[in-house]
């Protein structure tokens, strides 16, 4: 589940800290990306962007998608030969981790990870922590979306459940109980010298059910085997409960909101 699942995203994610946030990064500078996923979009994106940095420390809670290297991005590939590029296992949440890193790091980015993470302010803690006295952060999740709340819904219906494939992992959803307003006042608490926060309502819709059903089969479909002679059954259950969530139970096109928080920290 990703809202913009692309590197010219992530491209564009990090331009903005760059020309609205005046991110300036230096040979003198270690950067952090929290959560960079098997694609590295993030990390690869900050590559692109910024000549010279000391160490960007690339951390993803599951060891599986850190194999992977963006093939294409030779840039990429040679930094993480020569040690420039670390890339490690670690849990946001885990605060003994994030103890070797106390007031180390110049720049944090986390985009598309917290709304996986049950304790953010856990999270948020231990990403102040690491910054160094004048670093920043930058934070990207969605508060609330229908379709994280639609997979786990189907993938936990007794019905189903028993077709889950266990040994793929099902990346957790958990919606934010709390507005940006609390996420400031948590920041403010911490003592941060600059805080921006602000929720984006993103409307989505489909055009008709085929649409809508295409796209929620395609997201479980490595996670669950249905027998044939269910599919009809299960696809029925799909929409009906994907209708229920957001409300359009009386025919028309599908519409729904994701509410998507920017946080950005100056320690
Ligand atoms: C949707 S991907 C986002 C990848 C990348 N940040 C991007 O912008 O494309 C979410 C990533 O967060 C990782 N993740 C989930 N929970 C985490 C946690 N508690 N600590 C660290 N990483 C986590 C997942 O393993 C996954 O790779």
């Amino acid at each position: 589940m990703d809202t913009y699942p692309s590197l010219k995203a992530a491209v564009d994610f990090i331009n903005k800290l760059k020309n609205e946030f005046n991110w300036q990064i230096s040979s003198r500078d270690t950067l952090m990306d929290i959560g960079c996923g098997k694609t590295f979009y993030c990390s690869q994106a900050i590559v692109n962007l910024f000549p010279d940095f000391k160490c960007l420390i690339a951390i993803d809670k599951n060891a599986d998608l850190l194999q992977w290297r963006p093939r294409e991005n030779k840039r990429f590939e040679n930094l993480h030969k020569s040690n420039i590029i670390k890339l490690l296992v670690a849990d946001v949440e885990d605060s003994t981790f994030f103890e070797n890193y106390i007031d180390s790091v110049d720049k944090i980015v986390s985009r598309n990870v917290l709304y996986h993470v049950k304790n953010k302010i856990k999270a948020l803690r231990n990403i102040y922590k690491t910054l160094k006295p004048g670093g920043a952060a930058a934070i990207l999740f969605w508060l609330d979306n229908p379709i994280g709340t639609w997979t786990t819904e189907i993938l936990s219906m007794r019905k189903w459940s028993s077709f889950v494939d266990d040994s793929k992992p099902r990346p957790p959803y958990f919606p934010s109980k709390y507005r940006e307003t609390y996420y400031r006042a948590e920041m403010e608490a911490l003592g941060c010298q600059d805080i921006h926060a602000v929720t984006k309502s993103i409307p989505c819709s489909y055009e008709s059910d085929k649409e809508c059903l295409g796209e929620l089969l395609e997201i479980v479909d490595d996670l669950i085997n249905i027998p044939p002679t269910q599919i009809k059954e299960f696809e029925e259950d799909c929409l009906d409960i994907f209708k229920g969530l957001v409300g359009c139970i009386n025919g028309g096109p599908i519409t729904f909101n994701i509410m998507e928080c920017f946080l950005h920290i100056v320690k």
